[in-house]
């Protein structure tokens, strides 16, 4: 014989979830597309990506896996660093991989321009930075990003071997509130 209370909690679970789909916000999404150039700018007298750690001497890599850099990127309108500032990334990169140059990038784009001044995007991904594209996940969003979710694919435009420096083009594609 089956037991009501099964169907009890099915109904209830349901009901749950279209309480919550019916929130203000969440059923009415935009999809965003910001295209912009990330300025990674690591010889300079005023860096903006600054190594902050590394591995110890005893492990170093080729890939330099171990080392931390903390950024606070500025992000432009053109590829040119004089053109429009619409933002910087903000947060930090890890080298990641002992068999390639493989970055955990964990950052958000602060923006300051328009109508998205004030709000910000975090990403959270692999970046390798050699490959033609890379694909890092949105994961979330504030101000006019949130409940923000999508990816970014980033390409480098310039890339400096002796100094390290670093522009990159980014195209962000997102849902949000
Ligand atoms: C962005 O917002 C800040 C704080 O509200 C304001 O001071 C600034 O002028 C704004 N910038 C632009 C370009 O609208």
């Amino acid at each position: 014989m089956a037991s009501p209370l099964p169907l009890t909690i099915f109904l209830f679970l349901s009901l749950s979830f279209s309480a919550r789909s019916d929130s203000p916000g969440v059923t009415s999404e935009t999809e965003t597309h910001l295209h912009f150039y990330f300025h990674d700018i690591v010889t300079a007298t005023k860096p903006t990506a600054i190594r902050v750690a590394s591995a110890p001497l005893l492990s170093t890599s080729i890939t330099g896996f171990g080392a931390v850099v903390m950024i606070d990127d500025p992000l432009t309108e053109g590829p040119d660093e004089e053109s429009k500032l619409i933002g910087r990334a903000q947060g930090m990169y890890a080298l990641a991989s002992k068999e390639e140059a493989g970055l955990l990038m964990n950052m958000n784009f602060v923006f300051i321009d328009g109508e998205y001044n004030g709000s910000t995007l975090a990403v959270l991904g692999r970046n390798t930075v050699f490959s033609d594209v890379r694909e890092m996940p949105i994961i979330g969003g504030s101000g006019k990003f949130r409940f923000a979710r999508g990816y970014a694919l980033a390409k480098t435009y310039y890339w400096n071997v002796i100094t390290g420096n670093a522009i990159v083009e980014y195209d962000v594609h997102v849902l949000h509130q």
